[in-house]
């Protein structure tokens, strides 16, 4: 097949690498020579890589690297099969682009772009024939990894989308058909995990430290969201959820952080620039004052059943643990899961003083580290203990203020709401949206399958307390989880 690479940059020379290493011939066109240079080199650099590590053979990558071409220009793309363009993210660049190629290619040849953020649709507007225009979204580092997210928009025919998804999978990649919408699956279903991050910071709940600590070891995401978003780099990631917020006609939902720009405003952009949430300039971080009480005794901990706890209920064996019946005496100690109140609210409506909540974990039985947060009305004596209580389990216990949703609990509803909202406005299936966060952001389990272990009427419940706490307009859950929970349904992942 010939293939048509356009713009050579970080994108381009990863996806001509793939293609090329497919056997596929591969034309790259980039008016910037230096550009083009560097492209290759970069291939080259790869390829030798992949030999030094008994990956690729010589022979084989000479062949690779010999199926790769540099052109001067648009009018050589004459016989290709399919034009992938990787160049600025500008709309009207882009579109002027596929207008050029379109006089220059034959009429079966389809023209995809890899563009993370502008519409399919818009991008066909003008062509004589939109319906080749499709998305091929490829995740950086192109030869790495392995999604791609087959993005339609709304005049792209049946027939390209499936010739895209065919060639993806010959590429050795793993396709997700996608509608053309803000952010496509990955960065609108991702956008929650940095949002929700920029809320409990923004609440003084906790420091980003402790952030990234429970997210990765109680919800077992491989980065936390501040380390991440010092890896994107803070502009980079605060520009993504801004053209989400302008292309959802300024969803409140995906609102901008006014933390993150104020980083931004400061220059810290995460690791590029030395510093973002963390310093990388190598100076030692400052120790942090621990100024409770240490407690050395135990208590009984009366817990309120839920089916989410119950799995951390049985790690507590060594103290007493009994049922919370309604009643209790002042000075006992209560744990109940998370559910979208604040521990404070919960233990004033129980008629109690001393109540513990913990965050959700996604393995209870298994965990090293919990979250937990007290009332505002509980005895910090009290608590001391039952938190020394939960270390003689082996737990690390990270305590946080009372926040309403905690931090995973809040997290993972956001993710699973957003998740929710695609799949009830039609623009993916259950199984590709929860394929497409594993493979796209390393997720340890889908959103939805996240949502079928948890239960949808938990998340609900959590989502509903949530915008008691702040208002709807953020927390408003998506229909379709409204009406599974009403139906006891679970989401189609088979
Ligand atoms: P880049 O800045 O590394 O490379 C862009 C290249 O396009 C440059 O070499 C530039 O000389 C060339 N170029 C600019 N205007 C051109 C034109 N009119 N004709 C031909 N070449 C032109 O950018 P990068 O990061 O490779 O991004 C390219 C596209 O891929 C963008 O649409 C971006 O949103 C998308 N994307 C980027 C990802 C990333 O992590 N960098 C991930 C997925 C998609």
């Amino acid at each position: 097949m010939n293939i048509a690479v356009i713009g050579a940059g970080t994108m381009g020379n990863g996806i001509a690498q793939v293609a090329a290493m497919s056997g596929d011939k591969v034309n790259i066109f980039d008016p910037a020579s230096e550009a083009c240079n560097a492209g290759l080199a970069t291939i080259r650099k790869n390829f030798d890589f992949l030999v030094s590590k008994n990956k690729l053979l010589q022979r084989d990558a000479d062949t690779y690297f010999a199926n790769i071409s540099i052109v001067d220009s648009v009018r050589e793309f004459r016989d290709a099969n399919i034009v992938i363009e990787a160049i600025v993210e500008n709309e009207k660049i882009k579109r002027d682009l596929f207008i050029e190629i379109e006089n220059v290619v034959s009429a079966e040849c389809i023209l995809a772009s890899n563009t993370s953020s502008i519409s399919i649709t818009a991008l066909g507007k003008g062509l004589k024939k939109p319906e080749r225009v499709v998305g091929m979204h490829f995740f950086n580092p192109a030869p790495r990894m392995k999604l791609v997210e087959v993005v339609s928009g709304l005049q792209t025919s049946e027939s390209v989308i499936e010739e895209i998804v065919e060639l993806s999978k010959r590429w050795g990649k793993v396709p997700v058909k996608t509608k053309s919408s803000p952010g496509f699956i990955v960065n609108r279903v991702a956008r929650p995990f940095y949002g929700e991050a920029l809320r409990v910071l923004s609440e003084q709940a906790t420091d980003h430290e402790t952030l990234d600590s429970i997210l990765k070891s109680c919800g077992k995401f491989p980065l936390g969201p501040c380390e991440l978003m010092d890896l994107i780099g803070l502009d980079v990631n605060l520009s993504v959820t801004k053209s989400v917020f302008e292309a959802t006609a300024y969803d409140p939902r995906y609102a901008p952080s006014q933390l993150q720009q104020e980083l931004v405003n400061a220059g810290r952009l995460g690791r590029k620039t030395g510093r973002g949430f963390y310093d990388y300039s190598g100076s030692r971080s400052q120790e942090k004052n621990v100024t409770n009480e240490i407690q050395t005794s135990t208590i009984p901990l009366h817990y309120i059943s839920d089916i989410n706890l119950d799995p951390l209920v049985k790690r507590l064996e060594h103290s007493e643990v009994l049922s919370f019946e309604g009643k209790i005496l002042e000075e006992n100690v209560v744990i109940a899961i998370s559910d979208g109140r604040t521990a404070t609210q919960i233990a004033s409506e129980l008629g109690i003083k001393n109540l513990i909540l913990i965050d959700h974990c996604l393995d209870f039985s298994n965990t090293d580290e919990i979250a937990i947060c007290a009332s505002m009305q509980s005895d910090d004596n009290q608590i001391g203990k039952a938190k020394f209580t939960l270390e003689k389990a082996g737990l690390c216990v990270h305590q946080i203020q009372d926040i309403a949703g905690m931090v995973v609990s809040r997290t993972i509803a956001m993710l699973i709401n957003e998740a929710a909202d695609l799949v009830n406005q039609g623009i993916s299936k259950p199984a590709e949206i929860d394929i497409a966060m594993q493979l796209g952001t390393g997720y340890p389990i889908g959103p939805l399958a996240w949502c079928n272990k948890v239960g949808v009427e938990t998340i609900t419940q959590i989502l509903s307390n949530l915008a008691t706490q702040y208002g709807p307009s953020r927390y408003r859950t998506s229909p379709l989880l409204s009406r599974m929970a009403q139906s006891k349904q679970t989401f189609p992942l088979g």
